[in-house]
């Protein structure tokens, strides 16, 4: 074989290799962030009991108060919002580790609720198997938990989260607002990866839970006192459904940013039609809605050696319960 040839071929191989180099070292990189390390069996051999567990937890305060289950999704939302599904939403403040909460940000002051009952499922995970499950995940699964026992889909929730360290009240502060018009909310979103399809199903966890009247398309009109609650799904309120897609058809959702989803005027080529498919499908619905919690599970998630198993969920000098 002449040299020329020899050297075209060593070349080529080279460049192979470097090419599927290149090509893991990017795809290990895009997964970063994106859900890398995670699994639905990553508690099995560790912890064997959590679901049921959480599952017991979330049960029973549920006997006192019909409103537990949105209240905890909502925080899975709101943590996974912010620098990623961390738990970094449930962190006190602690001035000596340089912690100011995200809990007083206007989207969760007299708002966020459900973290007692977060404690619980900690206390009760740290009797049963300490040390082991992260208050990130916890979020996860009752968030999961929750809509399963309201009657909604179950799906596989991807665990092995571990707990971020310092929380972010700048980003807090950028949560997706009732008063958001249409494209603003389609930027949050689509800052974290997530589509109009994704907004349309998400926004269908609407169907159950309350809102305070200031925050609805009334605001408080009808004589009421600010903070005073109503039904968000004024159909079905405490079940997980897609009834919440005929009250927007009707106009009568609660919060202006679930009707802007149909009346905005970029929403007739964009969030409407997904709106009308979820309203004559719940199916369709509960199917998008399950994929589209595994893609909110999945932003920025802490995994490997980074963050932290928490003891105390909030942290307050690392100290447990
Ligand atoms: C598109 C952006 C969203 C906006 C602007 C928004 C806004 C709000 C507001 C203003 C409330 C009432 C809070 C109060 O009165 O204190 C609320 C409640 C609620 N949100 Fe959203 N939300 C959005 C997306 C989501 C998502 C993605 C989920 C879950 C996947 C979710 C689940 C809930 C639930 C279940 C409640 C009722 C909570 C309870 O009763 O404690 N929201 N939301």
């Amino acid at each position: 074989m002449a040299a020329s040839s020899r050297f075209s071929l060593a070349a080529a191989r080279c460049s192979l290799f470097l090419t599927a180099a290149l090509v893991l070292l990017a795809l290990s990189h895009g997964a970063h962030g994106h859900g890398a390390g995670l699994s639905s069996s990553f508690y099995d051999g560790s912890c064997p009991g959590m679901r049921d567990i959480v599952r017991r937890v979330i049960q029973d305060a549920r006997v006192a108060d019909a409103r537990i289950p949105a209240s905890l999704i909502r925080l899975h939302f709101h943590d996974c919002f912010v620098n990623g599904c961390d738990g970094s939403l449930l962190l006190d403040d602690d001035l000596q580790a340089g912690i100011m909460t995200e809990k007083k940000v206007l989207a969760n002051n007299r708002s966020a609720r459900g973290f007692d009952v977060v404690d619980d499922i900690k206390r009760a995970l740290e009797n049963a198997c300490p040390g082991i499950v992260s208050c990130a995940d916890i979020l996860a699964l009752a968030a999961e938990i929750s809509v399963e026992l309201a009657g909604g889909p179950s799906w596989s929730v991807q665990l092995g989260r571990r707990d971020g360290t310092s929380a972010n009240i700048e980003s807090a502060n950028n949560l997706p607002s009732p008063f958001d018009p249409l494209e603003t909310l389609q930027e949050k979103f689509r800052n974290l990866g997530l589509d109009d399809t994704d907004l349309v199903a998400l926004q269908g966890a609407h169907t159950f839970g309350r809102t305070q009247c200031q925050f609805t398309q009334r605001n408080c009109t009808a004589g009421q006192r600010a903070g005073a609650l109503l039904n968000l799904d004024g159909v079905t309120p405490d079940v997980f459904d897609n009834k919440y897609y005929g009250n927007l058809l009707q106009g009568r959702a609660q919060l202006p940013s679930d009707q802007v989803m149909l009346s905005d005027p970029v929403a007739a080529a964009t969030t409407a039609p997904i709106v009308r498919r979820f309203s004559g499908s719940q199916k369709d619905f509960f199917k998008n809605f399950a994929a589209s919690m595994v893609k909110m599970g999945n932003i920025s998630p802490l995994t490997g050696r980074d963050g932290e198993i928490r003891k105390n969920c909030r942290r307050v000098n690392k100290k447990p319960y």
